[in-house]
């Protein structure tokens, strides 16, 4: 006899934003991100609306942003329908709001570019999802804050369901982008040593933990902040090799601290100006990534970097990698697998965060653009 599988999500505790119309019930269990899992139960007709932070215009982020419902599309032959369970707030998604990113959707436009979601119901044509695999997008522009959508099959990819539900909703653009930083420019042995700044950052975060699964050392700097102590034994606690200020990196006697480890190869660069500057002033050739520009300053080169040091200037941007890597399945599969497996490890953990209510957007924006908070908000369903 055939039995046909399906799965069918409960989400008992917002009801309120998420309606699960009709199902027929064979058992239910409680799933990683606290969901009631129906199992082996034959769904009828599933979510047909969804709440969403929707904005019309480009502005300030907590007051372009709408709390709205909408009503989610039939789920065509090669689309399936999400629930969303957990997506972060990064940097990226408030310029977006803003209108200054590389990358603007048309509008009006979902918030939010990464997060984890579960397949609730696929199309006739689809093969490579299931109901009930967790799937985060492929690439940028989904709109991931809201209780859930149809998607296109292709523009997702599959997660394993054994790991922290934060961890999934984080991976796809932070530790991708940290991995292949540490990667892809200079050929690191373990022993080596990488600089960089933002170091609390979740790309940092993800930098400390990758490097030293590696047996790479790294030298993290943050901005001065009453706490500092307590950042600097957190990011120690993840690996940091040594964790100092960006004054420190001015001062003279940081001479010292390269007679107990070796000169950076790489250094990564989230912040531009005046820090990035200095990291270069202790690069002796090899390469300094820029990922980020949070100080919204020009990076500036001193010509004795690139004519006595010939070090290189590079940049990075995980959204074009993914696209370049379109056609070339396994080498995302492969990342995000090594990802998995550091995170099974206990050594890749997600970054900070504190969790948010779709409702609570607007604390959440504005606590996202902050200064010195050192947590990631994150939306959870
Ligand atoms: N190129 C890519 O593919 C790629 C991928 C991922 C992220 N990014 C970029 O990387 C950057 C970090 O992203 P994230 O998600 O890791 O960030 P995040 O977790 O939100 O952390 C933001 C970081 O920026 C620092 N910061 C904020 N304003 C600053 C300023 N004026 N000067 C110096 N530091 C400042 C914060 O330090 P304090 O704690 O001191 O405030 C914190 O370390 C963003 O620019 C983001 O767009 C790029």
């Amino acid at each position: 006899m055939t039995i046909i599988f399906r799965y069918c999500i409960y989400h008992s505790f917002k009801m309120q934003l998420t309606r699960v119309a009709s199902f027929l019930v064979r058992g239910h269990s409680v799933s990683r991100s606290g969901a009631v899992l129906i199992k082996n139960s034959y769904c009828v007709s599933a979510v047909r609306d969804s709440t969403a932070l929707l904005y019309r215009r480009h502005g300030e982020p907590s007051q372009a942003v709408q709390l709205e419902s909408l009503h989610l599309t039939q789920v065509g032959p090669e689309s399936v329908l999400v629930k969303m369970l957990a997506a972060p707030i990064n940097p990226s998604d408030l310029n977006m709001i803003q209108g200054t990113y590389a990358l603007l959707p048309e509008l009006p436009a979902v918030g939010g570019n990464e997060g984890v979601g579960q397949v609730m119901e696929v199309g006739d044509k689809v093969k490579a999802l299931k109901v009930g695999d967790w799937v985060i997008p492929r690439d940028a522009g989904v709109g991931t804050w809201r209780t859930a959508a149809v998607l296109k099959a292709d523009d997702l990819v599959t997660l394993p369901k054994d790991i922290p539900v934060l961890s999934a909703a984080t991976l796809g653009v932070n530790p991708c982008t940290a991995f292949r930083m540490l990667t892809d420019f200079e050929e690191l042995k373990p022993g080596d040593t990488v600089i960089q700044n933002a170091a609390n950052s979740g790309v940092g975060q993800a930098v400390i933990q990758i490097a030293a699964a590696k047996g790479i050392q790294t030298i993290n700097v943050i901005r001065d902040r009453p706490d500092l102590q307590h950042l600097s034994d957190r990011l120690t606690a993840l690996g940091a090799t040594h964790v100092i200020t960006e004054e420190t990196l001015r001062r003279p006697e940081i001479k010292e601290l390269f007679k107990s480890c070796p000169r950076p190869k790489l250094a990564l660069n989230g912040v531009g100006g005046k820090s990035a500057t200095e990291l270069l002033r202790h690069l002796h050739g090899g390469s300094m990534v820029t990922y980020g520009g949070m100080a919204k300053q020009p990076v500036t080169v001193p010509v004795s970097a690139l004519i006595f040091k010939d070090v290189k200037i590079r940049g990075f941007w995980v959204t074009q990698w993914k696209r370049d890597n379109k056609h070339d399945e396994d080498a995302l599969r492969s990342m995000l697998d090594e990802l998995c497996v550091l995170i099974r490890a206990g050594k890749l953990s997600a970054p900070a965060c504190t969790e948010v209510s779709l409702q609570d957007f607007r604390k959440a924006l504005e606590n996202a653009m902050k200064p010195y908070v050192s947590t990631k908000q994150v939306f959870v369903m």
